[in-house]
């Protein structure tokens, strides 16, 4: 049965969520402050690169089941759900910082229609849904926590092919309805408390945080030992208790929200009196992780960089993203400019300098002269570049593939002096 949605916030998580659930026959109107970002949405286009999106942005826009507007307090009347997708950015003291939720939430209380669900889909910390109660004063409003576990660059994906729909709520009949707006969905339908709820959100992004500073710490021993972590991932991987997934060596993990939901678990667990050592040990590895990559590449060129010349492959967080908020690669990247080297990257959704990081046009020219080439974002193109271009193109042949994302052997044949991560 079609619903009366309204999404407040339109970035990867509101745009996604709005545009799916249009896509599912509900009845979608999303809402953004930011007027520039609603214009273009209203004449077609999407400000962000996400598989899939913009068809079901058109699709939603031509079947009137989807709009954008500017002001919460307008688009709220009417509406039977009301999500909120604004951002819980991480504040100073590494908590997430709520008070655009709560903002959003006063804005909007009043003009609520009685019986009208709000829904938490930010991430927020255990205990949230009072705040935004409290923020929203109507006591015929039920507040609900449905967090959302999409990645970007498989967002569409994983929305409409949930592994599970979480919803946490005090009130029995308000997670009933909520449920109702999912029953299109094959995933099972979760229903339990809010801290509960908002609990597995977090846990889920540490948990997968965990599983990569683990195999970032076992291919340090890799190296140590002389093994080859692929070969071990896949020898763990078999054990269904551990699974393949989440276990690819790279750079360290970073984006819009392992970073700042691992350090607010840490701070929400720190505020309950329990000191998460094992969490803390997980983003201790993480930040050693960029330090051992940066270290490869200053060895690479004889152990030091300055006024060397280094070809970057990669500026985005992960691939299929234009995302680079929390990028390994930009923190890789900039502490080997600290360190004196003179850097130039490529990115295939990145076309403009970006945080004083010179950016070329393609892959190549990216490394004209270049002493060493560092790949930091698992771009599929990077795999089929011309590696004899990149060759004749380099000063000197050394690659440090900080994805293990190129065939060694083929690259050592060209002359290449190639390091992965947690292989020889
Ligand atoms: C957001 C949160 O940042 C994240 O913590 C949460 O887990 C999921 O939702 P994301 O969609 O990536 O993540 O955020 P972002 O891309 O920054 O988009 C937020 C949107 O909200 C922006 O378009 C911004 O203009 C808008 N916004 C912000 C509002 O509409 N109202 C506000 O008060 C603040
Ligand atoms: C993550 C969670 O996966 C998603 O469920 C949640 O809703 C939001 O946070 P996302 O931030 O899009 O999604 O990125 P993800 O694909 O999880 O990658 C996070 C970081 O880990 C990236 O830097 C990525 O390159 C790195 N990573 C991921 C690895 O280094 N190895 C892996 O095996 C997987």
């Amino acid at each position: 049965m079609a619903s009366k949605i309204a999404v407040i916030g339109t970035g990867y998580v509101g745009l996604t969520t709005g545009a799916c659930l249009a896509s599912m026959g509900h009845d979608v109107v999303c809402v953004d402050v930011d007027v520039d970002k609603v214009a273009r949405l209203n004449s077609g286009e999407i400000p962000i690169l996400e598989d899939g999106l913009d068809r079901l942005v058109l699709e939603g826009r031509r079947s009137g089941r989807l709009s954008f507007v500017v002001g919460a307090a307008a688009a709220v009347p009417g509406r039977e759900f009301v999500y909120l997708c604004v951002p819980t950015p991480q504040g100073d003291d590494g908590s997430a910082d709520l008070s655009y939720i709560e903002s959003a939430a006063r804005e909007i209380g009043p003009h609520l229609d009685r019986e009208a669900i709000v829904i938490n889909k930010s991430t927020v910390p255990v205990g949230s849904t009072r705040v935004v109660e409290r923020a929203l004063q109507r006591g015929d409003v039920a507040v609900v926590s449905n967090p959302e576990f999409l990645r970007e660059g498989s967002a569409v994906h994983d929305f409409l092919h949930p592994d599970r729909v979480v919803i946490g709520a005090a009130d029995q009949a308000a997670a009933i309805r909520m449920a109702g707006l999912y029953i299109g969905l094959t995933a099972p339908i979760m229903v339990t408390d809010p801290a509960s709820a908002e609990t597995i959100k977090y846990a889920s992004n540490a948990f997968l945080a965990t599983k990569i500073s683990f195999v970032n710490a076992v291919a340090a021993v890799c190296e140590a030992v002389g093994a080859d972590v692929n070969d071990v991932v896949l020898g763990m991987g078999y054990d269904k208790r551990i699974g393949q997934e989440f276990l690819r060596p790279g750079p360290g993990w970073g984006g819009s929200c392992f970073p700042k939901d691992t350090i607010a678990l840490i701070r929400i667990a720190e505020d309950a009196g329990y000191d998460f050592r094992l969490l803390k040990g997980v983003k201790d590895v993480n930040d050693e992780q960029f330090e051992r990559v940066t270290r490869k590449v200053i060895d690479a060129v004889g152990g030091d960089i300055s006024g060397r010349r280094i070809a970057a492959w990669g500026i985005t967080f992960k691939a299929r993203t234009d995302d680079t908020r929390m990028s390994p690669a930009i923190e890789i990247i900039k502490r080997l400019q600290t360190a004196g080297g003179e850097v130039m990257a490529y990115d295939p959704a990145i076309r403009a300098e970006i945080e004083g990081i010179s950016v070329a046009e393609d892959a190549i020219s990216a490394c004209q002269d270049a002493e060493v080439l560092v790949i930091l974002t698992e771009w599929d193109e990077f795999k089929w570049v011309d590696m004899e271009a990149v060759a004749e193109a380099m000063a000197t042949r050394r690659i440090v593939d900080a994805r293990n994302l190129l065939d060694r052997s083929s690259v050592r044949q060209l002359g290449f002096d190639y390091q992965g991560i947690g292989r020889s």
